[in-house]
């Protein structure tokens, strides 16, 4: 952990409207400002920043914090990097106390392992005729291999293990670095990556931080890829970065595989990249706004690769990025799509990059007869459908012209179909929202604090009293010092103990820039939400003894199953829809 001096110092200097200004666009309002939120797209804003407390909250995504939790969230950083951001913003040098120089030195320790093994993998490369065959029969020239620091890991048990051992590295470092397994019948150390073509993935720092391993026969898996290490979170990163970031000005190439990656770099693409084993996450959107405008979804051709595509439209649109998804026929993938048909081949293909209701109408053309009159109604609906989920009404617009175009149908009764679909939409969803407004309220489907809905008195206190400490902090001295007759064991809820511990467990050293590294975004966004509802509220002494009476009263009543609540509930609801 950080101090909390340090805390201090770095939120002092880095007030959370100055901050937040440079990602926003924030209007004053009151004593508060307010803007469009960056973490979800909208039109209205409904994202405050509040100067006094010197916290945000969300009021359409439910997204709150800190300037802390905002520098992670904005920056795609953990905790201690986003500090680093914000020290470094002020000009201030973090000093590390004893827990964080461990974690370094064990992060340090796995970069060193890493890079180690990648030399190691790259001279076994260059060394084994078979695996130099696969190479060259993959496409993968000396040149490309090289660039990437291609390599190979040998077809035996502890090749790297007893070359990692004379560099000094034990096997329980090994292990942390996914580098080994520790057998459980002898306790010895094996090798994770057998008889595979080794990609390091190297990060924008130049840093070798995981790798991922592609077998060189048919026998399965056909990937292994590092887990998680100190050194390495796999929804974070992505690979070919490294390279990629000085050539994506413009636009991106999203791949689903490494192979697409380096042919594509091979052949010119140096603005491609590709996930690490896993469908994006919302974080490598993040990052992947970060450094371009434009993404090009170069995925598979086949159902699974063209799924994973349209989750990957949604991520992408979320985080602000203009998409194109690329349709490429006669390959499976990008690499086969180059080896087969050229890279100007390729370029045409993302000159033509589509956009998705472009995508989508093709393939309503094709699976529907437009030469019959059935076949132009069914796809006339379809396509009404397709363009209806088009937010924008310029796009909208341009889309019914080309599909009326298309089908020969008028312009006008089209538009009315899609208009009618949206109307009908925004009435399902208005009546879905009141109901979901009801529920919430009732605390259903409240993943942060499930306990809620148990007993919702108790809660209200609880949340009342957490609220004050987190807001007046002479309430968290009080409670410390015994001034208020008050302890964990008195919430009712999990959450609500696990804020109140955290709180008290500092003593007078709370900031709650501190709970980030304890409590996830969803969780910290619940407690800024506590915090902000007693902003401008007159809070004494007895109202929050009143509260801890509240809670202690509510506390001792018998809670209901959550089967009988949301029974309970239910026909509540019924009866009044
Ligand atoms: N992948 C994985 N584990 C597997 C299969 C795939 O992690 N067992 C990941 C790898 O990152 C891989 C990507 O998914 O690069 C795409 O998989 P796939 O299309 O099957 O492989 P290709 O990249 O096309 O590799 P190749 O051309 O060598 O078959
Ligand atoms: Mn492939």
């Amino acid at each position: 952990m950080i101090s909390k001096q340090q805390i201090d110092e770095i939120k002092y200097r880095n007030d959370i409207e100055d901050v937040i200004s440079q990602y926003v666009t924030l209007k004053r309002a009151g004593s508060n400002t307010n803007g469009l939120c960056p973490f979800h797209s909208e039109k209205t804003p409904s994202f405050t920043v509040y100067k006094s407390s010197q916290s945000f909250y969300c009021f359409g995504c439910g997204a709150g914090g800190d300037v802390i939790t905002f520098i992670m969230k904005a920056e795609n950083l953990d905790y201690r990097d986003a500090l680093e951001f914000l020290a470094k913003r002020a000009g201030i040098t973090l000093l590390e106390n004893e827990r964080d120089k461990e974690e370094g030195v064990r992060r340090t320790r796995v970069l060193e392992m890493n890079r180690e093994a990648a030399k190691f993998f790259h001279e076994n490369l260059k060394n084994n005729p078979d695996a130099l065959k696969y190479a060259a029969s993959r496409g993968l020239d000396g040149a490309t291999v090289k660039h990437f620091g291609i390599g190979y890991a040998p077809e035996s048990f502890g090749a790297l293990t007893d070359h990692m051992h004379k560099l000094g590295y034990t096997d329980e470092e090994l292990k942390t670095a996914f580098l080994a397994g520790i057998s459980q019948k002898t306790g010895r150390a094996y090798d994770y990556f057998r008889k595979r073509l080794m990609f390091p993935i190297i990060n924008t720092s130049g840093e070798v931080i995981a790798f991922g391993g592609r077998i060189t026969d048919n026998t399965k898996p056909k990937y292994i890829n590092t887990s998680d290490t100190p050194a390495f979170k796999k929804s974070k990163n992505l690979f070919a970065l490294n390279f990629a970031r000085s050539y994506c000005a413009q636009e991106m190439i999203l791949c689903e595989g490494y192979m697409d990656v380096v042919a594509l770099h091979a052949a010119g693409f140096q603005n491609a990249v590709a996930t690490l084993g896993t469908a994006l996450t919302s974080e490598q959107a993040r990052l992947l706004k970060k450094y371009t405008k434009r993404v090009i979804i170069s995925y598979d051709s086949d159902e699974a690769g063209q799924a994973a595509a349209d989750r990957a439209f949604t991520l992408l649109g979320e985080a602000g990025l203009e998409t194109r998804i690329l349709r490429m026929e006669g390959a499976k993938d990008p690499d086969e799509y180059i080896k087969k048909f050229g890279k100007e081949a390729f370029r045409k293909l993302i000159e033509g990059g589509v956009t998705r209701f472009d995508y989508k109408f093709d393939v309503i053309i094709k699976e529907n007869d437009i030469a019959t009159t059935e076949g132009r109604i069914k796809a006339a609906s379809l396509a009404a459908l397709e363009i209806s989920k088009t937010p924008s009404n310029v796009e909208r617009e341009i889309y019914i012209n080309k599909a009326a175009d298309k089908l020969k149908i008028s312009a006008d009764s089209l538009k009315r179909d899609v208009n009618k679909i949206i109307s009908s939409r925004s009435r399902k969803n208005q009546k879905e929202q009141t109901q979901k407004i009801i529920l919430d309220t009732q605390g259903y489907a409240d993943r942060v604090n499930p306990d809620r809905i148990k007993n919702l008195k108790a809660n209200s206190a609880e949340e009342m009293i957490l609220g004050i400490m987190l807001r007046f902090h002479e309430y968290i001295t009080g409670v410390n010092s015994g001034k208020f007759n008050l302890s964990a064991d008195d919430f009712v809820s999990e959450f609500s103990k696990r804020v109140f511990v955290a709180i008290t467990e500092g003593a007078e050293d709370f900031d709650i820039g501190m709970l980030n590294e304890k409590f996830t975004e969803a969780e910290m966004a619940r407690i800024v939400k506590m915090q902000i509802a007693r902003e401008g509220l007159t809070v004494s002494d007895k109202i929050f003894a009143d509260s801890i009476d509240t809670l202690k009263d509510a506390g001792k009543k018998e809670t209901l199953s959550i089967a009988d609540i949301i029974n309970k509930k239910r026909n509540q609801f019924n009866n009044k829809s």
